[in-house]
């Protein structure tokens, strides 16, 4: 199908130095997929590193270095956006100081990216500067098709953790997205699980993390985030201008 774009989105990555080389071989797994799949761009929506330390990212940026897409990361919960400025010096999109935004504007679908963590905190916040950037920078390219990033999920799973750990001010998130009808999806992580939800006009895709996935406990008595069985992965979103856009979980 001409025209055709395919974003890999690689969530959750929790890079640990001292697991004895697994969450890496996951995210190596993901990427060779990616490359498989012929990829555009990878998008790594955050929890890049499993706890904040320069070795975890200092093995991230050994993994990617090599990596032949066009490849973006960004920042989640269990991350420092000090250590990911230091750690990852030829990712010029980066800002240099503040929160870890930014849009990326070279392919046929674009990127729009919002750093909305919190530091020292495990929940999620959209700001009112947050927002009017996220407002100001989706203006700038009204007609242009358009997925919007961020890591916490901006709707409510229903979870009795996540829903505890999620993103707060999200309706300020849902009224930036209502103005802009270009926005065909929004995606996140931070679940370790796939899930679906809607913001405002736009469908919301969590992707599973490579590393783990975690359960759902809906009811009192159900144990709370417990590592399951279910398979690790990562999301395939693929676009054409005559065949709309599709989201697939890729197991790993
Ligand atoms: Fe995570």
């Amino acid at each position: 199908m001409s025209g055709q774009f395919i974003l890999a989105q690689i969530s959750d990555t929790h890079i640990r130095a001292d697991d004895d080389g697994l969450s890496a071989r996951q995210l190596e797994r993901a990427l060779a997929e990616a490359h498989e799949y012929r990829a555009d761009v990878i998008l790594l929506t955050g929890d890049l590193a499993n706890d904040e330390r320069p070795d975890e990212y200092d093995l991230l940026a050994r993994i990617i270095e090599d990596v032949s897409r066009p490849l973006y990361l960004m920042p989640g919960n269990h991350d420092d956006r000090a250590l990911i400025r230091n750690a990852f010096p030829r990712h010029g999109y980066l800002p240099r100081s503040g929160f870890l935004s930014f849009a990326i504007d070279d392919f046929p679908v674009r990127l729009v990216v919002i750093d909305q963590i919190v530091p020292g905190e495990t929940h999620g916040l959209i700001t009112h500067a947050g927002a009017d950037w996220l407002d100001r920078t989706l203006a700038e390219a009204p007609d242009k098709p358009t997925i919007v990033a961020l890591h916490h999920p901006p709707f409510l799973t229903h979870d009795m953790l996540f829903d505890n750990i999620g993103l707060l001010d999200a309706d300020l998130f849902a009224s930036v997205i209502a103005r802009h009808r270009q926005v065909e999806r929004v995606i996140c992580g931070h679940h370790h699980r796939v899930a679906v939800g809607q913001v405002a006009h736009a469908p919301v895709v969590i992707a599973p993390s490579t590393s783990w996935v975690y359960g759902l406990a809906m009811y009192p008595g159900q144990k709370i985030a417990p590592k399951t069985a279910e398979q690790p992965g990562w999301m395939l979103h693929v676009r054409s201008d005559t065949g709309g856009l599709a989201s697939h979980f890729m197991g790993l």
